[in-house]
């Protein structure tokens, strides 16, 4: 255990060095903000993203409290609280919500998708739209967008697309990139590392390095659960401290290990088969049915994926966003 997180603190401080070459790409900080009830709430909506757990999670004192389901945080997979370009970042998207959403097949606000990461990404439910903690949190993504043109895509939106694989992933080598690289600090088990109590009381957060699947992860209705996301995300941040600049994970073991990781337990989100209700706009890497198309529930999941967007682009008018 000690040998982990020592391998884990040494790799972190080599990948510092990688950040800091990174040219600054430059959000608001809320602590500029003066101690008035604005910068207490962008604060407080920081706050929400980065200790998700301790706040509205599983370790909220109070049960009431207890909306997001896991273990994780926001910043578990937006990055850097949600500041760092191309770690799903959460600066900028304010002035591109309300947008369509091709999951619900409608027009969808911001709140209903911080809602959607609550539910799925956290295993939770819905923040109260009108409460303080959406409220905050909608101040805080509104504060770090500014800067950003509203209705405009900024750049560093999401993660980098990646070319798809012309094999299907494997999750058996997948495996072994995961041992080789990521179980250094996500744990040979995938269950993260989880802080001490009293550590985690002080930092606000249940874990160190975050668990990959299992009870206290993401569930399989989250974006994380399909390949392709997980493949660019991992690709362009992982080990934490990798920047989309500089990737240290091959394109091909990105893939395979997304495939290992997806395959693994966690929790199930009731009532997926609704999801995507126009098919041919459901992303061809989607892990759950109804599909169009001829091709099986497998092939979906880990490819190859170029036949299936061959298909939806000769048969059906709007092709699947899916990358
Ligand atoms: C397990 C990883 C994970 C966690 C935890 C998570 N999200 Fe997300 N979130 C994603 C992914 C992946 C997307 C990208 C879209 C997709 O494929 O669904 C996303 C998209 C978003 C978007 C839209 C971004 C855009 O560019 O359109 C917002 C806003 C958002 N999340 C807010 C939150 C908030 C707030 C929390 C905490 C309450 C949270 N998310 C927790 C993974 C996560
Ligand atoms: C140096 C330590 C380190 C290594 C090695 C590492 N990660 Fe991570 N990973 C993290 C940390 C820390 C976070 C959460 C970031 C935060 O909370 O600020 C994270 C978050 C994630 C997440 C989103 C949150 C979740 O729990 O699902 C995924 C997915 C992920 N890592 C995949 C991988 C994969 C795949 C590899 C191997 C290719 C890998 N990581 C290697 C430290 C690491």
């Amino acid at each position: 255990m000690l040998k982990r997180v020592l391998s884990a603190a040494v790799m972190s401080l080599l990948f510092v060095g990688v950040v800091c070459a990174q040219p600054a790409w430059t959000v608001p900080d809320p602590n500029t903000l003066p101690d008035d009830a604005f910068g207490r709430t962008v604060r407080y909506g920081r706050d929400l993203v980065m200790k998700s757990s301790s706040l509205i999670g599983p370790d909220a004192p109070d049960p009431a409290m207890r909306y997001s389901g896991s273990g994780l945080d926001c910043q578990s997979c937006h990055l850097g609280g949600g500041i760092q370009r191309f770690a799903l970042p959460l600066a900028g998207v304010w002035g591109v919500f309300p947008a369509y959403r091709a999951r619900e097949n409608d027009v969808q606000t911001l709140d209903g998708r911080i809602n959607g990461c609550m539910r799925r990404s956290l295993n939770g439910k819905p923040l109260p739209v009108d409460g303080k903690e959406m409220k905050s949190i909608l101040a805080y993504i509104r504060f770090i967008s500014a800067g950003e043109p509203v209705g405009q895509s900024l750049d560093g939106r999401g993660t980098p697309p990646l070319p798809l694989p012309d094999r299907a992933a494997d999750p058996v080598r997948g495996k072994a990139v995961f041992t080789q690289i990521c179980s250094a600090c996500h744990g040979a088990d995938g269950q993260g590392l989880r802080l001490a109590p009293e550590d985690a009381k002080a930092a606000g957060r249940r874990y160190q390095y975050p668990p990959l699947w299992g009870p206290d992860s993401f569930n399989d209705g989250a974006g994380m659960n399909r390949a392709i996301t997980l493949a660019r995300f991992a690709h362009a941040n992982m080990p934490l401290g990798t920047t989309f600049a500089a990737p240290v994970v091959s394109e091909a073991d990105a893939f395979d290990v997304a495939a290992f990781v997806i395959s693994q337990p966690r929790p199930h989100q009731a009532g997926l088969d609704a999801d995507f209700p126009d098919r041919s706009r459901k992303p061809v890497d989607a892990g759950f049915g109804p599909f169009i198309g001829p091709f099986s529930a497998t092939q979906h999941r880990f490819g190859p994926w170029k036949p299936i967007k061959a298909w939806m682009k000769a048969n059906a008018s709007a092709a699947g966003k899916s990358d």
